[in-house]
């Protein structure tokens, strides 16, 4: 009775998106079938738990169609993914019915498959499968693990994070950089209307705010509060309107941060970006990475974007 009441005045749209401030990597848990067929599915819940005796668990929805068979396997593995790896991730969270023939694999001690090229892999036998709501939590005795200099690929707030990003942005910085933002609002992207077409935010280097020429100095003219998380992309264009390095952050406009915004200020629904109006070529590649990423999230606890918390299906979102 408690339980339901107090889930009733949790606003779960707000529940996930909090959730979605937790930074986490990305894994790829997997077994073997009774059938002898691979098995397997992308999970930003693992977690570690215990040096001894070494313990990690994972958390798997029981809507996911491979729960059945997670709760019952002997063994498992988690592949820690590597940053080049967002590719492996799409894959394992579809609901694809090749997944393995797309990804190069590999065994170890318990015969569950890893991932080629992972940044870290456990190799575990069962310890226990406790029921928690509507997931299960699988604690697995790790009797094998691998581990290498990759940089591992983060999540947060929907979307993949590089976080060796930050080296390159570092080393990028000059005369010829272009810095700029993929800004999120109420579900929508922050655009500037220009007579050549929509572009985003952007300055000539990121500070301070009172350079009119910086990022921060075009956002605050703009009349955008904005907060900027995380390095989205760094890429250098050779040619083009802009050539140089291009820096993009990705971050968030509160609502309350567009009392009075530029008139050239438009927040356009993610699903609904007019992708052809769009100025820049790399930046419109760019975004429809963006796009595909928040979009591959759609499960709600994971990361919590939809504002309806509705699960939208992946087969719509491509
Ligand atoms: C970044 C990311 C993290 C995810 N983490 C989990 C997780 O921890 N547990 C889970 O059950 N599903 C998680 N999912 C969703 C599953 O990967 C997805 O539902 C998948 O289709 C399940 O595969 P299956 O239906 O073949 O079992 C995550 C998806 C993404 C993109």
């Amino acid at each position: 009775m408690t339980d339901t009441i107090q889930s009733q005045a949790l606003d779960l749209a707000e529940f996930r998106r909090a959730l979605g401030a937790f930074v986490t990597g990305v894994t790829v848990v997997t077994t073997i079938q009774p059938d002898g067929s691979p098995r397997g599915f992308t999970a930003n819940s693992f977690t570690s738990v215990s040096l001894d005796p070494p313990l990690v668990l994972v958390c798997i929805a029981k809507t996911a169609s491979s729960h059945a068979v997670f709760s019952a396997t002997d063994h498992f593995a988690v592949s820690v993914l590597a940053e080049g790896q967002k590719a492996v991730s799409g894959v394992f969270a579809s609901k694809s019915a090749d997944k393995f023939t797309q990804v190069d694999w590999h065994t170890r001690a318990t015969g569950a498959p890893l991932m080629n090229g992972a940044a870290a892999s456990f190799d575990c036998r069962t310890h226990d499968v406790i029921d928690a709501g509507d997931h299960i939590i699988l604690i697995g005795r790790v009797v094998d693990f691998t581990h290498t200099t990759s940089s591992p690929l983060g999540y947060c707030r929907g979307a993949y994070v590089n976080f060796s990003l930050s080296q390159e942005a570092l080393a990028a910085a000059g005369s010829r950089a272009k810095v700029g933002a993929i800004l999120e609002l109420d579900g929508g992207v922050v655009l500037l209307d220009t007579p050549q077409g929509l572009e985003l935010p952007c300055g000539v280097k990121l500070e301070p705010s009172s350079d009119a020429t910086s990022l921060r100095g075009v956002l605050a003219k703009l009349g955008l509060d904005a907060h900027l998380d995380f390095l989205f992309a760094v890429f250098e264009e050779s040619s083009g309107h802009a050539p140089g390095v291009h820096v993009y952050y990705r971050g968030r406009v509160s609502s309350d941060g567009l009392a009075v915004p530029s008139a050239r200020v438009r927040v356009v629904p993610l699903g609904e970006i007019p992708w052809d109006r769009i100025r820049d070529d790399a930046v419109r590649s760019m975004l429809q990475r963006y796009v595909r990423e928040r979009s591959e999230d759609a499960f709600g606890i994971y990361v919590g974007d939809t504002a309806t918390g509705k699960v939208q299906s992946l087969a719509t979102s491509h």
